[in-house]
């Protein structure tokens, strides 16, 4: 699909949180699973891809979310098109081997390659503390996320990243396992209502506060 907004500058630079979207605008479901594709093109520590998304787009699955967002987040969650649930998956590592036996059916890899990859890093994964497990999947859910609302942008949507809900409640509600599953952040995607965008934008500490050369 060709991007509406192909100019990585302002796609980057302009992004800005939007709490007040246009409620009349309908993403297709075909372009949500698009810019999932899209985002999941993201790094991830040894390639475990270790993120879940859930994805609400009708008025069933939003009373879901009322039901463990904080009040505050009400307007997005009330004006958006869609709201991405991220979590991370703790068991990701399950499908890691089906992942490297594919390439290398599929040529990408030799099986020796294969064998290597998987005898150094699947027992670190299936020997590891849950502590390293949610660790991992949060920060590759993380990265996911933030090229989800990059890619957002350059599908002509703005989002809203957000954190601020019940976080033992977020898997249960959709039927997911909460041992398993662990929230990360949910994305609002939209486009802003007519006076959407924040007058002022968010300010940022200098770079010379937040850097040190080593
Ligand atoms: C992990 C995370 C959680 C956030 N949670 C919320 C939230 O619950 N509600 C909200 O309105 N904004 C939330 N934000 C958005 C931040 O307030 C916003 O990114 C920050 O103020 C910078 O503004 P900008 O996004 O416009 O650049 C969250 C952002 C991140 C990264």
């Amino acid at each position: 699909m060709a991007f509406v907004n192909n100019d990585f500058g302002d796609v980057l630079l302009h992004r800005e949180s939007v709490r007040d979207f246009d409620p009349s605008v309908k993403i297709p479901r075909e372009e949500l699973q698009q810019m999932i594709s899209e985002a999941i093109t993201a790094p991830s520590a040894c390639n475990l891809q270790a993120w879940h998304f859930v994805i609400v787009d009708d008025e069933a699955g939003k009373d879901k979310l009322r039901s463990y967002f904080m009040k505050f987040n009400k307007p997005q969650l009330d004006s958006c098109s869609a709201m991405i649930q991220i979590f991370g998956d703790t068991l990701a590592f399950k499908a890691y081997r089906d992942l490297w036996n594919k390439a290398c059916e599929d040529g990408r890899i030799t099986p020796e390659k294969r064998d290597e990859v998987l005898n150094t890093f699947l027992p670190l994964y299936e020997k590891a503390p849950k502590s390293m497990l949610v660790n991992d999947s949060t920060v590759d859910s993380t990265i996911a996320a933030t090229q989800l609302m990059l890619i957002a942008r350059a599908h002509g949507y703005e989002s809203n990243p957000i954190g601020g809900y019940d976080t033992t409640k977020a898997a249960k509600v959709f039927g997911l396992d909460p041992e398993r599953y662990v929230p990360v952040m949910a994305v609002a995607l939209g486009k802003p209502a007519k006076n959407g965008k924040d007058e002022m934008k968010s300010a940022r500490y200098p770079a010379s506060q937040v850097i040190e050369f080593a």
